[in-house]
């Protein structure tokens, strides 16, 4: 048995529809699902969603999300009704408000085709940045993925998004339970810019992910198209 295709999913970091417009129309048919931050759609509104779907794009929506359950079960359901695939909450809103996440979803896509990704641990903060926001001592990051990991299980999320270098330890405590979403990808070679963790999309495959994002290793590249032909051929290599 051949475990599911790893999906890339191509980040549009940029300010306005126009921005987005050169990136989607730059990769044309090569690239079928794009992420939406805070920044577009803060700048668009939903509607960068629509003209996404209407494209006959899949769309991840990157909101991370926290706030009391009933608020965020109806941004949820607006982001989903609008055709987001996936959506993003802070996993440390609590299984309450993942699970209401999860109902909205499914109230504004009745077909189920809206999962919600639990942030867990944001990698711009490290094991004294955790303990220092939560009052706590004696953190370790991996541990605070793992236990909110376990917080998106029981809410039913669909998955999590994590480095891969968090990856295995998720796949080995939750299987095919959660889908993992890798970000901090780049081609062989390629520039890490300000990341600091990087994985080959090969690399992260391996490690478990369901989803990819891809960022500057395609949109900076000389030539995206190549450059996500690249990741997907690498991807075909792992079968
Ligand atoms: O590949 P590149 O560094 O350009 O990708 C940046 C993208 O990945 C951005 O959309 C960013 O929000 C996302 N991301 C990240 N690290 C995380 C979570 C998301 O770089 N931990």
């Amino acid at each position: 048995m051949t475990s599911p295709a790893v999906i890339p999913i191509v980040a549009l970091d940029v300010p306005d529809r126009a921005g987005a417009e050169a990136v989607v129309r730059g990769l044309g048919e090569a690239c079928g699902f794009y992420k939406v931050g805070l920044e577009l759609f803060s700048a668009e509104g939903p509607g960068i969603v629509s003209w996404l779907r209407e494209l006959g794009k899949e769309v991840f929506v990157d909101l991370k999300l926290h706030d009391i359950p009933n608020t965020v079960q109806g941004a949820a359901r607006s982001v989903a009704r609008h055709g987001a695939s996936l959506l993003t909450v802070h996993a440390s809103g609590g299984r309450d408000m993942i699970a209401a996440a999860v109902d909205g979803a499914r109230a504004g896509r009745p077909d189920g085709g809206c999962g919600i990704l639990g942030v867990t641990i944001l990698t711009s903060m490290d094991a004294a940045g955790v303990e220092s926001a939560w009052g706590r001592t004696g953190v370790t990051v991996q541990d605070e993925v793992l236990r909110l990991a376990g917080l998106v299980a029981e809410g039913q999320g669909a998955g999590i998004v994590c480095s891969g270098h968090e990856a295995a330890a998720v796949r080995s405590a939750f299987g095919d339970r959660l889908g993992l979403l890798i970000p901090g990808i780049r081609l062989p070679g390629g520039e890490t810019h300000d990341q600091r963790r990087v994985m080959t999309p090969a690399a992260a495959a391996e490690a478990g992910a369901r989803w990819l994002i891809l960022g500057r290793a395609v949109t900076g590249a000389a030539n995206p198209v190549a450059a996500l032909a690249e990741v997907h051929r690498s991807l075909a290599g792992m079968a």
